[in-house]
């Protein structure tokens, strides 16, 4: 992976608005993700770029983190969706984006990593403690959003939080 551009590169670097319409559509195509609004994408890639990344390959985008630093933990990273697509799974790509985003100045203040996944998504919970053996620190999860916050009818798993820490890339 590269953040300089060839032809057939993995290229990973921030998002523009001009890729809000490909991440919704990859979001779309990577279940069990939640599909937020294109506008809600497009917020993401206009006031959180420095925190999210686009993989890139021959034009098309195949993977996408978002993240931000919460106002109130300036030590924490939050992932809060990570896609790829399913043609390019299992290579470490996400594992890669995940880590691209670590070594940005935006994270220099981060010594944990925060998330969170649904009980079923086995995918995601081995990616994060992949995470956090290559990082070297522990995992911890605790209870955060259960089913009945999501409000009546929504159907949707509870979301554990994991939190990923500390370490530190210095
Ligand atoms: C979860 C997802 C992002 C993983 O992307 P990926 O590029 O295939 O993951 P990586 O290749 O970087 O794998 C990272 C680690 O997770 C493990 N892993 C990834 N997919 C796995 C699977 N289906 N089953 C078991 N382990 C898996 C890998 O083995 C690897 O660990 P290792 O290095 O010790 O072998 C991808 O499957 C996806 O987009 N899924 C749909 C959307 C989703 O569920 N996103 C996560 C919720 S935010």
């Amino acid at each position: 992976m590269t953040t300089t551009a060839t032809h057939t590169e993995m290229v990973l670097r921030p998002p523009t608005i001009a890729d809000g319409a490909a991440i919704h559509a990859l979001i779309k195509a990577c279940p069990p993700l939640d599909l937020n609004s294109a506008y809600a994408y497009l917020l993401l890639c206009h006031h959180f770029a420095d925190t999210c990344v686009v993989a890139e390959r021959s034009g098309t985008i195949v993977g996408y983190v978002s993240g931000y630093v919460p106002p109130a933990q300036p030590d924490v990273f939050f992932i809060w969706q990570v896609a790829v697509h399913e043609r390019g799974r299992g290579l470490g790509l996400g594992q890669g984006m995940l880590r691209h985003l670590l070594e940005r100045p935006a994270a220099s203040r981060s010594r944990y990593v925060e998330t969170t996944v649904s009980p079923s998504n086995g995918p995601s919970r081995a990616m994060f403690q992949r995470l956090a053996a290559s990082l070297g620190t522990a995992l911890q999860e605790t209870a955060l959003f259960t089913t009945d916050m999501f409000g009546p009818g929504a159907a949707h798993e509870d979301e554990t939080l994991l939190r990923i820490g500390p370490f530190s890339l210095d």
